[in-house]
């Protein structure tokens, strides 16, 4: 068996792609660009929640969001370590990443305006990554695989204190209801959005199918996110900002309202509300914490040379 007979075996037959298995340059590159933009999407999606620790309402709700954001740099780390895997530098990811030309999530680049948006972010956007990474837990490469196990199950814990911040919103004074709507008026839409484009328009399903990178569709996903997340507001007395929005019988969906694509691709092009200060802030925080690196560069390289010497 040649090598690319060997490696479409091991796909068909869901053996996981280890990385010093041989395995075609385009499925190396589709996943090096696929998982560092999830590493980057986990990073930069600190920035939005970091922004409301110093005004939490309450000494819990303080530690709960520290322990919330800690979690997405965890998951930024496993990640990035798991690209690294595929033979490019973390060095080089980040690189792309403060040049644009690698993505991150677009949802990142709305603002977050009250508290209640912190219970939006757990609640709609943790939400719609966990019914995403649910699946990338079969994906076909090992390393990506293994990292969303622990990934997914920190996710859940997120998802559950958004909900909780967003139903004491909603179950409290008229004003603090209005504030959990507005929230979910502002990311109900840039939620769904995060699953990527309709599957007729997404130009890397079918390669992603083709390897088993992607298990299930953009729309199905979506769909999912869609058919949990509606009752949770309905719950609740929230309302979905979607006059479209109708359970289908027949299908056993809600049927929902056409996606503003031409707002989705603005952001995914830069143009969104806080792109330019996410990348400025991100390079901030790089360059400041570059001594940091470079200490423990050098501690490593003294312990490597101490290890050798005895
Ligand atoms: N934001 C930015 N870019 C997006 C996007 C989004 N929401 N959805 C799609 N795109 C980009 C794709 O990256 C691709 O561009 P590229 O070729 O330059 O990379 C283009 O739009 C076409 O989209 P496709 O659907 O063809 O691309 P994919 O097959 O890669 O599917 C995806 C897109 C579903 C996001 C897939 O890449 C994926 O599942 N990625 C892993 C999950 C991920 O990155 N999630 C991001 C959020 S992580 C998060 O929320 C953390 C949580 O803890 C808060």
């Amino acid at each position: 068996m040649t090598d690319l007979e060997k490696f479409n075996d091991k796909i068909a037959n869901n053996i996981k792609i280890e990385p010093k298995d041989w395995m075609p340059d385009d499925y190396r590159k589709h996943l090096q660009r696929q998982m560092s933009q999830h590493a980057h999407s986990e990073i930069i999606g600190m920035q939005p929640e970091g922004n409301w620790v110093l005004r939490a309402p309450t000494m819990r709700a303080k530690v709960i969001l520290l322990a919330k954001i800690q979690d997405e740099a965890g998951h930024g780390l496993y990640l990035y370590s798991a690209a690294e895997t595929l033979g490019k530098s973390r060095d080089t990811y980040i690189e792309e990443l403060q040049t644009g030309k690698a993505k991150y999530s677009s949802i990142f680049n709305y603002p977050t305006l009250s508290w209640a948006d912190m219970g939006a972010v757990g609640w709609l956007v943790d939400g719609a990554a966990i019914v995403n990474q649910v699946s990338l837990q079969r994906t076909s490469y090992g390393p990506y695989a293994r990292s969303m196990v622990r990934i997914c199950k920190e996710e859940s814990f997120h998802q559950r204190q958004g909900y909780e911040i967003i139903a004491t919103l909603a179950k409290g004074t008229p004003k603090q209801k209005e504030m959990a709507q507005d929230a979910l008026n502002r990311f109900w839409w840039p939620s769904i959005m995060m699953f990527g484009p309709h599957d007729a328009d997404s130009y890397r399903s079918s390669n992603a199918m083709e390897w088993k990178i992607k298990l299930e569709s953009n729309d199905a996903l979506r769909q999912s996110f869609i058919d949990k997340t509606v009752p949770q507001a309905e719950l609740l007395g929230l309302t979905i900002p979607d006059p479209d929005l109708k359970w289908n019988e027949e299908r056993g969906s809600y049927d929902f309202g056409e996606i503003n694509w031409e707002e989705f691709w603005n952001v995914v092009k830069g143009n969104g509300p806080c792109n330019k200060q996410r990348i400025k802030h991100h390079v901030k925080a790089h360059e400041n914490g570059k001594w940091v690196r470079e200490a423990a560069n050098a501690y490593a390289k003294k312990q490597k040379e101490i290890k050798k010497a005895s």
